[in-house]
């Protein structure tokens, strides 16, 4: 098994490094590459840690050395937000990068799965199904939108208002990864309910988390050590589901056929070959419907955006 990080020298790309190494299985090698010339130091630090995952740091303009043979590419490669930015302003720049490294992708290593960490992740997900489909290598059941790190906030936020512990914690979180089109179905999580006044202002709290980050790091950039957690914890799902492993359940950005949006957050199983079923997400509450039907018309435009982009 080979993981490739893409953007590895950055904030979330060193964290997930670090994770990674720790935890992949014995015998996976992790390569790192970012166009910073730090990336192989990179991957020389972390090669000290004494774990049985392979290391190997690669810099420069093209990514190919990296990607060469991967199973699973994750890519945090891009611009993060500063105070004032919506994910939005992070496009004209980010638009092209996913691009690029979409091409890489369909030419040294098409049938990996990749998990898409660069923001606008609503739209950065579409231009990477276009350039592969241009290709002729798209399969949609190997591309994710990572929106991990939208549940593992929800989960914390949970237990934190509720008093419970966080690792007993699971709550379904749907749409897409910016603003109003992160839906937390609040009204499913287990062993706890909600006021009204509550699942409002927990839905926008969880909503308008990356810009509690963003304005506590003051211009230095936004999430990143947790989104390194949560590419990790993204990140294993697929190796261990690619590994035969069953039952791994995760929440994903995927073209999955909603009915919703070309392409939508939704619990899927994971298996051999990437998505083996997108899986119900269940009942929504009457303010989840009607956050539901607000939000599509948000998701369908920077979806609609990102094929535009990449015509
Ligand atoms: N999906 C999410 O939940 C989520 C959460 C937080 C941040 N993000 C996004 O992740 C991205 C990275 O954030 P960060 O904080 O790590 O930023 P960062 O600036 O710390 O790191 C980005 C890295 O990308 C590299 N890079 C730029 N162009 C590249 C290219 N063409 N090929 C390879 N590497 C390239 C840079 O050299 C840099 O090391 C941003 O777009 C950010 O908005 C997503």
């Amino acid at each position: 098994m080979k993981v490739a990080v893409i953007g590895a020298a950055g904030g979330i790309g060193q964290a997930l490094a670090l994770l990674l190494k720790n935890r992949l299985p014995a015998g996976t090698d992790l390569a790192l590459y970012d166009i910073a010339p730090v990336t192989p130091g990179v991957a020389a630090d972390l090669s000290h840690i004494p774990t049985p995952v392979s290391i190997k740091g690669y810099a420069g303009e093209d990514p190919t050395p990296a990607l060469e043979g991967a199973d699973v590419v994750l890519i945090s490669a891009g611009v993060a937000r500063k105070p004032g930015m919506d994910r939005a302003d992070l496009f004209n720049v980010n638009a092209g990068i996913v691009k690029s490294i979409a091409e890489k992708v369909a030419a040294t290593c098409p049938t990996a799965c990749v998990g898409v960490i660069t923001n606008p992740v609503n739209t950065t997900v579409p231009i990477f199904a276009e350039e592969m489909k241009k290709a002729g290598v798209y399969d949609k059941r190997k591309l994710f939108g990572v929106t991990t790190l939208d549940v593992i906030r929800a989960e914390t936020f949970v237990a934190e208002l509720k008093g419970k512990d966080p690792s007993n914690i699971r709550v379904p979180v749907i749409g897409g990864h910016s603003g109003v089109t992160i839906l937390p179905l609040l009204s499913q999580v287990e062993g706890v309910s909600f006021s009204e006044e509550e699942a409002k202002s927990l839905t926008y709290r969880i909503q308008n988390a990356g810009t509690e980050v963003v304005e506590a790091k003051a211009g230095g950039g936004s999430a990143t050590l947790s989104m390194g957690q949560a590419a990790c914890r993204f990140g294993l799902a697929l190796v261990k589901a690619l590994q035969g492993s069953e039952e791994v359940i995760e929440y994903a950005y995927v073209d999955g056929g909603s009915e919703h949006a070309p392409f939508f957050a939704q619990p899927v199983k994971l298996g051999q070959n990437g998505v083996e079923e997108v899986l119900p997400y269940g009942k929504l509450s009457a303010y989840e419907q009607k956050e539901l039907a607000d939000m599509l018309p948000t998701l369908n435009k920077d979806i609609q955006t990102g094929v535009d982009f990449a015509k």
